[in-house]
């Protein structure tokens, strides 16, 4: 059949409060034209992150009230490190709130000043933890990853060359190489398994361990499954387990590719470094065995593992973002080519090219389709990246609205409903303004900064 459908059925449901034009155009007023300052109450498809807002299965609705709330050696735990050992071929695994609390007990050992970690693309979170402990976070992607046209189907792939000259130049100041799977931050663009071999072989030469940020690891082994030649027989557990096995460690929001609502993880080979973090992850996160989760969000993630693999869920969840993104590009709306797993990349600077970047087009096309259709997307263009840490502002290397999916949450009458939005701003975008920011904290200002349309 040519309809790919969604591979379950609907039990419990959550409805949409509808709201009129006329409504969405006082709250975003009142919001200071920042989406993160809406009532979510008020949003009508939220597609602000796929992060944590997820749609439970049954079975792990089930696995909630199973969750044992001991504080130390709870048989939850031991489910979920069974869940993730499973997948995860690593010998310690500590569970984290969230997954920047499994970045920051990380970087607080691995980090410090004139140490450089590098990446195919660090996400905000990553890049800001390593900030913080006076490192520096490098992105080396290959050079098609940042032109958004360009149909490479690993876009997100390390540049094993520029890394191999990194290293060379810089080995001695190096913790660690990292691998954020999708790489999020450059459009949910996988990394081939060949890719993953060739960056971990190259750490080792350097005697560096090699950690991955696994937050998108199902759809990354799937779109390897498609893409990558010889893997399209393989099951993507096995691929999955391909991916880490090159590893030493990886660090995990179970917000994204887990199911579930929080939790997190940190997982590690080596003994000292394992335990170095965990006296950390007892000081800010808890015991070892409930690290910031309770035992129910514990089994909810063992749940959430065991469904997330499932190919019949991933070929439904890579197909939705290429439906919208079709379907988009028949308007005339660019996006960032191909597709990505979680979320479709709007090119608004091509889109809204009457506005300069530095007016802000991505935030402008958010700003409309909230008004015109009650959607909530997330910039991610000059808004979040164009201030400097010296207060210089420039505008960032692309200007972009991200559409992220929740997993299992909409159906394709919601995508039908995002598509025919755009249609109307589509017609009428010459009227869109641009924005001038009227207020912005000091740091990471796209959450809380005020706009004012010019
Ligand atoms: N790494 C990647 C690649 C991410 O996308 C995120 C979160 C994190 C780490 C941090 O995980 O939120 O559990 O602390 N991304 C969300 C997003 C927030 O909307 O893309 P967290």
């Amino acid at each position: 059949m040519k309809t790919i459908i969604e591979p379950f059925r609907i039990k419990v449901v959550e409805p949409i409060r509808m709201t009129s034009r006329e409504e969405r155009e006082c709250f975003v007023a009142s919001a200071h034209y920042n989406l993160f300052a809406l009532h979510s109450d008020d949003v009508l498809i939220d597609l602000l992150t796929d992060s944590g807002t997820s749609a439970m299965s049954a079975a792990q609705q089930a696995a909630l009230i199973g969750g044992d709330e001991s504080y130390a050696g709870s048989p939850s735990f031991f489910r979920f490190e069974a869940a993730v050992k499973h997948l995860f071929p690593f010998k310690h695994v500590l569970p984290t709130h969230q997954g920047r609390a499994a970045e920051a007990i990380l970087f607080s050992v691995l980090g410090g000043s004139r140490r450089m970690v590098p990446s195919n693309t660090h996400f905000d979170t990553t890049r800001a933890n390593i900030e913080a402990t006076g490192a520096e976070a490098v992105d080396l992607v290959i050079a098609e990853g940042h032109d958004p046209d360009h149909l490479h189907p690993f876009k997100g792939n390390m540049d094993v060359a520029k890394l191999e000259r990194f290293l060379a130049e810089n080995a001695a100041a190096v913790p660690c190489v990292m691998m954020t799977v999708t790489n999020n931050a450059g459009g949910g663009q996988p990394v081939s398994l060949e890719n993953i071999r060739e960056t971990a072989a190259l750490a080792h030469s350097y005697g560096k361990p090699f950690i991955i940020d696994g937050c998108r690891f199902a759809e990354n082994a799937y779109f390897i499954k498609l893409r990558e030649p010889g893997q399209e027989n393989r099951h993507v557990e096995a691929i999955v387990r391909d991916m880490f096995v090159a590893a030493d460690g990886m660090t995990m929001s179970a917000k994204k590719d887990a199911f579930a609502n929080i939790g997190g993880w940190l997982a590690l080979n080596d003994d000292a470094l394992a335990q170095s973090v965990r006296e950390r992850l007892i000081l800010t996160e808890g015991f070892p065995t409930y690290g910031g989760l309770a035992g129910r969000d514990l089994d909810a993630i063992a749940q959430g593992l065991t469904e997330i693999v499932d190919e019949d869920y991933l070929a439904y969840r890579l197909r939705t973002s290429a439906y919208i993104a079709e379907r988009l590009e028949a308007l005339g709306v660019p996006t960032v080519k191909p597709s990505g797993g979680h979320a479709i990349f709007v090119n608004a600077r091509k889109f809204l090219s009457h506005i300069p970047p530095l007016q802000y087009p991505g935030q402008a096309l958010a700003v409309a389709l909230y008004i015109e259709g009650g959607i909530r997307s997330c910039e991610i263009g000059t808004v979040m990246f164009g201030r400097h840490p010296d207060g210089s502002e420039h505008p960032a290397a692309m200007d972009l609205v991200r559409l992220a999916m929740p997993r299992r949450v909409y159906t394709q009458s919601h995508a039908d409903y995002v598509v025919e939005v755009f249609e109307t701003i589509a017609a009428q975008k010459r009227q869109l303004p641009g924005y001038r920011i009227a207020w912005e904290p000091e740091r990471m200002r796209h959450f809380s900064a005020h706009f004012e349309p010019i």
